[in-house]
Order: structure tokens, then C-alpha cells, then sequence
């Protein structure tokens, strides 16, 4: 039987998770792979904290340096997180001929490129499945499920504590702040919580997934990236009258001239199934050209859940040690296969839009908005109305047809000219996911 021996640097809510399901499953793990796995290091900051699961038997450290350079582990499992410490780490755990492990799709969309072709060079694995929403296997989905198939686009809800704040923030009386303080509680939220809100944790789990469906490098350059701290109460009260729910999104798109990629909070029609994934849920739908679409839904964060797919991947380690052999490459294709496509400038962007204008209550104002819109060819599809006899004034809510980006930039200057609108107007994409 194959012994492989792994060393964790990192015994937060991820490490212990997948300490906890290594140790739980152990039998069941054993089976599936015919190895004996034994984790025989750990690392963590604060050596005397109380954690969550079991070291007995490890040898413990403060200094990951120590696990990456310890001839006698054959897996590092990054579960550190950052853009500092752990890239030095996995770099020379890579160098030191280690297969990685890691859940830091931080790590991956900064340093990715570099780090996977030094483990090319150095006929290591480096398996990232806990990168990108958290227990669901979505990595393994693009790279195995769907490998016969040319990807047209992906739609995900990949962020779990925007997520869980937006269902939240549909609830009557909750805010923005105690709900974020609330997801942090929970385990949901990165150590820097502005890259959740901000829409960074997101663009680099974009960019994880682009790279596999797309076969192209490890980027965020040109990206799309908006958070979540434009969406107000009014705007999800109004959506759902519409019929819509607000989510955050992250999407890329093959189109013929580029790819789109990009994050942002949009509306979704309630009847589509990604409209209804709430609380910390995550879900990617993905379209391509042989099997069509297809959904992955689960848990997108947390200790067990992010675990999951952590151990999935020491799972296919093991196999692939076992077997002598390299597993598939890390994207799909070699490093130097790689694809390049250009990035579609936010100029470029295809969208439905949604508006919310507080105007005088007076007549003509109307038209005067149907001109601004209709100059740019943008049409009105929906409209709401709202008056307000005491202040004179009215909420009008509007959905347009499909434009370019462009178009409704020059649309939106235009409206914010007018002396009918009592502030700058709200405004936020619409997708039908088709
Ligand atoms: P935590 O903050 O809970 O855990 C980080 C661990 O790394 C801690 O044990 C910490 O030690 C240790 N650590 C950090 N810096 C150092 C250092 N310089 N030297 C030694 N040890 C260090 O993070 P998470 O478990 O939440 O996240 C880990 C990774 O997984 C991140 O990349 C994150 O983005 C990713 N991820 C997280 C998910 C989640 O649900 N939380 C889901 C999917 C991915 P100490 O405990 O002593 O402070
Ligand atoms: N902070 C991340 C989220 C953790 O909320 O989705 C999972 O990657």
C-alpha cells in the first residue's frame, strides 16, 4: 500500500475542516484511493489557539517554510490564504518537488501562471478544486465532465457571503453592516472582508473558472470587477415586484470578437434557477456546445464544505501517486497550450439595464427620459410608477431591452442632465442567463 504523507500549512476554518473529514472518513478515503494518507505536519500563526480538530501525532510549526522544505511531506496543502507568505510557500514546495494543494484562489488569479508552469517544469500536481465555490466539484465538471465540449459561457454565483448578505438584506429591517459582521461570524467572509463586498474574491474565482473553461491564462487584467455596495433595500423591493431577484454574479462569455468577463450585482428573473439560490449557496451554470446547460449547486464556504473539495483533491493526488503517474494538467491544457483571447473592453458589454429615477411628479418628464433613452436606441420594456403626493415627486422604475454598454452610459449622462431627476439615477444590469 502506498503511504503519502501530507503536511497543512493553515488550521483555520478550511484546515480543520479538512482535518476533521480526513480523520471522519478515514476508512471510506483509504478504499477510494489505496493509499495509507497521514498528515505528519501542520502549520498555523499562533501554535497555543484552541482549534477546531485533532493534531495529535503532526508536527506542529509556526513557520510554513518548514512544511514546504520538509523532505518527508509529499503533499503541501495551502490552506493559509494571502498573496504573501503563501505564494513564497507554494513556490517552494513546488521546487522541492511537492504536488500543492491549495483553496487560495487569490494566490491562483495573481500568481497562477508562474506557479503552475514551475510545476510543469518540475512534473508536480498543483489541484485547486476548493478555489472556486467552495464544496461544489465545479472545477473537476469543466476539466472532466464537460471536456468534450467547447464552452460557451458561465454564470456563477460565486461568492457565498455576498450571497448570504443579499438574502438577508430582502428581510425587512436588516442592514448592510450586521449583516456583514454576521457572515464574518460565520466563517463565510475572507480575513479582508472588502474582498468579498468589493467583488475581488470574486474576480479570482472568475478567473479560475475562465482559465479552465476557456483553456486560457490565469487573469484578471480587463476585468469586470463591481461589488455589492450599490444595491440598497429599495432596489430588491423593487426587483421583486418586477419579478427579478438582485445576485451577485460572476460571468464569462465567448463571444466572437473576445471574451466578456465580469463581476457584478445584477437582476435575474425569479424564474431562473440561479434566482433562487440563497443564504451562503453558491451555483455556476455552465453552457456548452454538446451538453447545453448545466447547473452545479452546493455550499460555497465553510470548514466542511470547503473541505470537501480539498479532500477530493488529495483523493486524486494519491491516485495519481499511487499510479506512477502525472494527473491531467492543472487548466485542462498545458501551460503552453494556453489560448489568448482578448478581454472585451466594458464599452463592449451586452446587457438588459434596470433604472430607478426619482423625478418631479410633472408632465413631460416621461418623455423627455423616453428621448434620452431612445437617442442611445434603448427602449423601454417594463415600467413602474410610484407617486409621492407629499414631496410632488414620483419613483419610476424601468427595465430596457439589450444594449451595448456603451449606449447606456451615454443614456445614463443624459438622464442625470435632465433637471427632472432629484438625484443621479440607480441603475444595474439585468441577465437572462441565455
Ligand atoms: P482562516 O483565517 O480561518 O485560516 C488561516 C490559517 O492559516 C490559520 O490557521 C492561520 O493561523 C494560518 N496562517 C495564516 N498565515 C500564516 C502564517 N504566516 N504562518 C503560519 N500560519 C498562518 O482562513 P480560511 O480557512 O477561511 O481560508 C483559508 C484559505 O481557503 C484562503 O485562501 C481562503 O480564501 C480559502 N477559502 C476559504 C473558504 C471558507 O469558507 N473560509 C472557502 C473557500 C476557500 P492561526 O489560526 O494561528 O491564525
Ligand atoms: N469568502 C468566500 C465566500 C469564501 O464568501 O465565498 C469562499 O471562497
Amino acid at each position: 500500500m502506498t503511504t503519502v504523507k501530507l503536511g497543512l500549512v493553515g488550521l483555520g476554518t478550511v484546515g480543520c475542516g479538512t482535518l476533521n473529514i480526513l480523520k471522519d472518513n478515514a476508512d471510506l478515503i483509504a478504499a477510494r484511493t489505496g493509499c495509507r494518507i497521514q498528515v505528519v505536519a501542520a502549520a498555523a500563526r499562533d501554535l497555543s489557539r484552541a482549534r477546531s480538530c485533532d493534531t495529535v501525532g503532526m508536527s506542529l510549526t509556526d513557520d510554513p517554510m518548514q512544511i514546504a522544505n520538509n523532505p518527508d511531506v509529499d503533499v503541501l496543502i495551502e490552506l493559509m490564504g494571502g498573496t504573501g507568505k503563501a505564494v513564497e510557500v507554494v513556490r517552494a514546495a513546488i521546487m522541492s518537488g511537492k504536488h500543492v494543494i491549495t483553496a487560495n484562489k487569490a494566490l491562483l488569479a495573481e500568481h497562477g501562471n508562474e506557479l503552475l508552469a514551475l510545476a510543469e517544469e518540475k512534473n508536480v500536481m498543483v489541484a485547486f478544486e476548493a478555489s472556486v465555490a467552495g464544496g461544489i466539484p465545479v472545477i473537476k465538471a469543466l476539466k472532466e465532465g464537460l471536456a468534450g465540449n467547447k464552452i460557451n459561457w458561465l454564470a456563477g454565483i460565486i461568492n457565498g457571503t455576498c450571497n448570504y448578505m443579499m438574502t438577508e438584506m430582502a428581510k425587512p429591517g436588516n442592514d448592510f453592516a450586521p449583516v456583514l459582521a454576521e457572515a464574518q461570524r460565520l466563517g463565510y467572509a475572507e480575513a479582508e472582508p472588502s474582498f468579498d463586498i468589493d467583488g475581488i474574491d470574486a474576480s479570482h474565482k472568475l478567473a479560475v473558472l475562465a482559465s479552465v473553461a476557456f483553456g486560457v491564462p490565469l487573469s484578471r487584467t480587463g476585468m469586470l470587477i463591481e461589488g455589492i455596495t450599490m444595491v440598497t433595500a429599495a432596489d430588491i423591493a423593487w426587483a421583486d415586484d418586477l419579478g427579478y431577484k438582485i445576485k451577485s454574479l460572476g460571468i464569462a462569455r465567448r463571444r466572437e470578437s473576445g471574451l466578456e468577463l465580469r463581476v457584478q450585482s445584477a437582476l435575474v428573473p425569479k424564474s431562473k434557477l440561479l434566482a433562487n439560490v440563497d443564504d451562503v449557496m453558491n451555483a455556476v451554470m455552465v453552457n456548452g456546445n454538446a451538453a447545453g446547460t448545466t447547473l452545479y449547486y452546493g455550499a460555497g464556504a465553510g470548514g466542511l464544505a470547503t473541505g470537501s473539495a480539498v479532500v477530493a483533491d488529495i483523493v486524486d493526488v494519491c491516485l495519481a501517486i499511487a499510479a506512477g503517474k502525472n494527473n491531467r494538467p492543472a487548466l485542462g491544457v498545458p501551460m503552453a497550450k494556453l489560448a489568448s483571447m482578448p478581454i472585451l473592453p466594458k464599452d463592449d458589454i451586452l446587457s438588459a439595464y434596470y433604472l430607478r429615477l426619482d423625478v418631479t411628479d410633472a408632465a413631460g418628464v416621461l418623455a423627455r427620459i423616453s428621448t434620452s433613452l431612445a437617442t442611445e436606441g434603448i427602449s423601454i420594456e417594463e415600467m413602474r410608477q410610484q407617486p409621492d403626493t407629499k414631496t410632488g415627486s414620483a419613483t419610476l422604475v424601468l427595465l430596457t431591452n439589450v444594449v451595448q454598454e456603451a449606449a447606456f452610459q451615454r443614456a445614463l449622462a443624459a438622464l442625470n442632465g435632465l433637471t427632472d431627476l432629484r438625484a443621479p439615477a440607480a441603475w444595474l444590469r439585468v441577465e437572462h442567463l441565455s
